[in-house]
């Protein structure tokens, strides 16, 4: 059984407001697409990867890339649409393991990627890194008010990696595009045929960069990570 990466790579990530799509911004002297992909790769040397990238994307070097096997993969208009692609273009077995990760997540260390792999490898219907929701949970109800406070009990934040079986992944992501349901992670398109992927604790600090704070605490992240 082989492992397969998918990174979603092909954001414009336009809430950075940056001269550049953000995995090509520099983070501890180095984009943030090279960090994730070298944490990937310092927990799965062997694996396979399938990067999906902007056709027109002028940033990309493929010197960044550590994997031995690796294809570069046309990215769709949405997130969902790039990994298919990724899942159309991979020679994968039904059974194989896919995981996909953020490209936007260059925190993720080495055990938490272990942990998720052996999660997604022990349950029928996937796992994916998850954290429980810390804050009090405000719905808006128009005007920048709040009307109601959501029960945080039970509720997480979900990270990436997600990790499923080929075929799995592959069924769920083409029903959800077939009946029009727009999901923003993997686990969600599993869940709307009623499976229930694994919640694996991650940790705290596998940071999604969104906004332009956000690459100082990635550094001193990785700071802190290698200290
Ligand atoms: O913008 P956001 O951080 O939510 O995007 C999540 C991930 O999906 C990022 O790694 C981004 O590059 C990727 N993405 C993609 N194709 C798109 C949109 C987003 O690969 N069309």
């Amino acid at each position: 059984e082989r492992l397969w990466l998918v990174v979603p790579a092909a954001g414009q990530g336009r809430r950075m407001g940056a001269d550049r799509p953000k995995q090509y911004l520099p983070l501890a002297g180095r984009p943030v697409l090279a960090h994730t992909l070298a944490r990937l790769h310092g927990a799965f040397p062997t694996a396979r990867l399938a990067l999906c990238l902007d056709a027109d994307d002028r940033w990309f070097d493929p010197a960044w890339v550590p994997f031995a096997h690796w294809q570069r993969i046309d990215g769709g208009r949405e997130r969902m649409e790039s990994v298919r692609n990724a899942l159309a273009a991979i020679d994968a077995a039904a059974d194989d393991l896919v995981m996909v990760h953020d490209v936007a997540r260059p925190c993720v260390t080495v055990a938490d990627l272990q942990a998720l792999h052996l999660a997604a490898g022990a349950h029928p219907d996937g796992a994916l890194l998850a954290m429980p929701v810390a804050d009090t949970m405000k719905r808006e109800g128009g005007e920048r008010q709040s009307v109601t406070t959501e029960p945080r009990d039970g509720l997480w934040h979900a990270l990436t990696p997600q990790g499923f079986r080929f075929a799995l992944l592959e069924h769920a992501l083409s029903q959800a595009a077939a009946r029009g349901i727009a999901v923003t992670d993997d686990a969600s398109a599993v869940e709307a045929l009623g499976g229930a992927p694994k919640l694996v604790s991650a940790r705290r600090d596998n940071l999604k960069i969104t906004h332009p704070d956000d690459l100082a605490l990635a550094a001193a992240i990785l700071a802190l990570q290698a200290g």
